[in-house]
């Protein structure tokens, strides 16, 4: 079964071509990816620090159909008529102006394909990148590995969420950010350092040349931030303050400049500490198998490693998506939209509608 997915829900024009295959269940399906495009639009926004809503919105309709083209012809489909079985797109949350350029053109070619569309949330296709085949060339049943129910850290650049998965499509919210989310507080210390956009990989890129080296040890003493929330009785998170605190520390110190790389380790710390005991907490208290790792955030290398290393010592099995699926992407969504396809849940394509505040 072949799927056609598109994303427009930020600043990345993205579309991928997956396939997907079911041995007797759900449980035995697997998902490989046969084309996967992301036409991505941060050299524009950069200059801005952020991503500048209007011209998201031009980029995305010039770029679309170019992007959508070439992962039919990287798939091997026809282009006037490919041989897919759907068409899903993301629905929300995310900027209106975009999300509505990729759901209008999912709409049309639907409709002249007369195949069906399934809308996705945005956050449903971060966590369905855990169930992508990373051996491209077969199809092994990789998601036999994750058992249910399963804790979901799902960390991008809108949300900091703590879901309980019980099956396919069951999922519940046990906790989640009371204010900014943690890839918007990388993004926003970062603008305050001066240091470049997106936040995430340049504080983790200038962290890491200092991360192993023995004088961090001293430093580490010196510039300490806080751990927001770390030991509250709930699973919500709160960054806010973080991001008061690096700049109130910044302002502190006169030579900041020459310790970028000092405060990067310290900041992305203080946000995996917290990130780290939180899920540990709840799959104790969920009685979860699995543990897993979702949205752009789980791009970053020191969270991947601690975080499985915490997860494996405490006996749950782990999950994390292929760096190469962790940020915006369309595989995701035509994976999620797979697993919907196998639910039947579709939606008719005169009532598929845009949603930018898109409830998990
Ligand atoms: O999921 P995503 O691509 O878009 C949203 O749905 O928001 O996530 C983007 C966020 C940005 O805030 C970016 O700074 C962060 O993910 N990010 C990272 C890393 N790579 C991207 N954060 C920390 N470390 C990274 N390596
Ligand atoms: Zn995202």
């Amino acid at each position: 079964m072949k799927i056609l997915g598109i994303e427009t829900s930020c600043d990345e024009t993205a579309a991928a071509v997956v396939e997907g295959k079911t041995v007797e269940t759900q449980n035995l399906a697997s998902v490989r990816v046969l084309s996967n495009i992301i036409s991505s639009q941060i050299e524009i926004h950069k200059k801005y620090g952020g991503v500048v809503p209007e011209i998201a919105a031009r980029e995305h309709v010039l770029n679309i159909l170019p992007v959508i083209n070439k992962v039919l012809e990287i798939a091997g489909l026809n282009k006037k008529k490919p041989e897919l079985n759907a068409i899903a797109v993301t629905i929300g949350p995310g900027l209106i102006t975009s999300l509505v350029t990729g759901i209008e053109t999912a709409k049309s070619l639907a409709y002249a394909w007369n195949i069906p569309l399934i809308g996705v949330n945005h956050i449903e296709g971060h966590i369905y990148a855990n169930f992508i085949n990373s051996h491209n060339s077969q199809h092994k049943t990789h998601n036999t590995n994750i058992k249910f129910p399963a804790i979901i850290l799902t960390v991008s650049g809108g949300h900091t969420m703590l879901i309980l998965m019980d099956g396919y499509g069951k999922f519940k919210t046990i906790g989640e950010t009371r204010d900014d989310a943690a890839g918007e507080a990388f993004d926003k210390a970062a603008k305050m350092m001066g240091i470049g956009y997106p936040g995430g990989p340049v504080i983790s890129a200038k962290a890491a040349q200092i991360i192993n080296k023995s004088e961090i040890r001293n430093l580490k003493s010196e510039i300490r931030l806080p751990r927001p929330m770390i030991n509250s009785d709930n699973f919500d998170f709160s960054f806010s303050g973080l991001k008061t605190a690096i700049r109130y520390a910044l302002e502190g110190d006169k030579n900041w400049r020459d310790k970028i790389p000092e405060y990067c380790v310290e900041f992305q710390q203080a946000i995996i500490d917290v990130l780290i005991k939180k899920t540990i907490s709840s799959a104790i208290k969920f009685n979860a198998k699995t543990i897993m790792l979702a949205g752009g955030v789980s791009a970053n290398k020191e969270l991947r490693k601690q975080l499985k290393k915490q997860v494996l010592k405490n006996n749950f099995k782990f999950s994390m998506p292929d760096l190469k699926y962790t940020t915006d992407n369309a595989a995701m969504i035509a994976a999620a939209g797979y697993f919907k396809f196998l639910r039947d849940e579709f939606t008719p394509w005169n009532s598929l509608q845009v949603d930018c505040n898109l409830e998990f």
